[in-house]
């Protein structure tokens, strides 16, 4: 139990790969329990702070305390908050500690759930910050893996879509790569998994996806050339029989700068019926949802269609993490396995602060709330740069830096 009582969910790298199947473990319980009240979180308040638009995660959050027995106390529209009167992150979740057991909390700035665990004493977790991570997504993403597929080691899945501003698909790409998953990336041109994650999942885990701009693009050095000898493409349908799962996500509207340029990225790819046809019999169509045009109703009645039970998965597994995290229930972390990540404690980092120093991210929280101090961690497989202890955004190492 101690292992996880009054930890935070930031990111995707906070937990271990057992403690992530503790939680699953765990969840499998709790999924005897997502009706009624199962009584365990009596007296405990959880307050879910959404600065941004939400319905699955924020009602799956409140969901789960409610049937964990315990209580809500919500914001879900930030204007009618002091945070439109100018109020921090900091000063708002120190108030909050003192009103509630838990934190959620979902904000545009990319970093601004780290600095909201900085702050506060009770566990704080990452509901979504901007394009940033997701990390609760990801595990009951890899959750409904394990649980539609009865395995979560050595799956092969594409990710498709805006995986460049797409938070789910940026937690999630780790999250599958730790787990020994051969990652597939399709997406449209500009909309592609930003380079500092591919280099990372490279390097830490071994994990080199390859990239496609669609579907159809996916040649052929692999088994479905192995089939059709001299084709030089393959058709969309043919393609999806590679994949245990397919992760399909919508265009981030919100992230773009223009209109123009939404639209123009907007329908460049959709999964219809006819291409669901060829997939593996016992392939996984997921999303993490709300869909747009990129996967079309008519898959809804395919069985491979499970975005609909992956939402569902949402209640236990976040039943299961608030349980664990306020020291609820007991959970059996299982033996360690040889090479499997662990996270090193925030305090063991050595995060460098280098006077005058920006992160380059404009939509970084250190570029908005004036009291933080950028740090800077260095990046192992790239001498010279640094990335964002916030953020992750990587830039060359400040020109002169001393450290102070
Ligand atoms: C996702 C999100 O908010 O990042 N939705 C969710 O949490 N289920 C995906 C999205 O909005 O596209």
């Amino acid at each position: 139990m101690a292992l996880l009582e009054g930890r935070d969910l930031i990111s995707i790298f906070d937990f271990s790969d057992r403690e992530i199947e503790a939680i699953f473990d765990l969840a499998d319980d709790m999924s005897k329990h997502t009706r009624g009240r199962l009584g365990v979180a009596d007296g405990m308040i959880m307050s879910t702070l959404f600065y941004e638009p939400s319905t699955r995660t924020r009602l799956s959050f409140e969901s789960a305390m409610l049937r964990l027995g315990g209580e809500v106390i919500s914001v879900a529209d930030a204007s009618v908050t002091s945070v439109a009167k100018g109020e921090t992150i900091a000063d708002t979740v120190r108030i909050v500690e003192s009103y509630a057991d838990v934190i959620v909390i979902r904000n545009p700035l990319e970093g601004s759930a780290r600095v909201a665990a900085d702050f506060a004493s009770i566990p704080v977790l990452n509901a979504g910050d901007g394009p940033h991570e997701h990390p609760t997504q990801t595990l009951l993403d890899l959750y409904t893996i394990r649980r539609e597929k009865g395995k979560l080691r050595d799956v092969s899945v594409a990710l498709v879509g805006d995986l460049r501003h797409g938070r789910t698909v940026h937690s999630l790409a780790f999250g599958l790569a730790r787990f020994g998953a051969k990652v597939t990336c399709v997406a449209p041109a500009g909309l592609e998994m930003p380079a500092h994650l591919l280099a990372r999942l490279e390097h830490e885990f071994g994990c080199c996806p390859v990239q496609y701009p669609s579907l159809a693009e996916i040649v052929t050095n692999d088994e479905v050339v192995k089939r059709r000898p001299g084709r030089q493409r393959a058709l969309a349908s043919e393609v999806l029989s590679l994949f245990d799962a397919v992760y399909v996500t919508r265009v981030q509207k919100e992230r773009f700068e223009s209109e123009e340029a939404y639209q123009e990225a907007k329908s460049s790819y959709a999964i219809t019926e006819k291409m669901i046809r060829k997939a593996r019999p016992d392939a996984l169509v997921m999303h993490p949802l709300p869909r747009v045009d990129e996967l079309d109703y008519n898959v809804d009645r395919d069985p491979r269609a499970v975005y609909f039970r992956q939402a569902a998965y949402g209640v236990p597994i976040r039943m299961a993490l608030v349980a664990a995290l306020l020291g609820l229930r007991s959970v059996r972390i299982g033996k360690a396995r040889k090479g499997e990540y662990k996270p090193k404690p925030r305090r063991e980092v050595d995060f460098r602060k280098f006077a005058d120093a920006r992160c380059g991210n404009a939509h970084c929280v250190t570029n908005h709330e004036s009291y933080l101090k950028p740090q800077f961690n260095l990046v192992e497989y790239a001498p010279g740069l640094v990335s964002c202890a916030y953020c992750d955004q990587e830039m060359p190492m400040p020109a002169g830096a001393k450290r102070d």
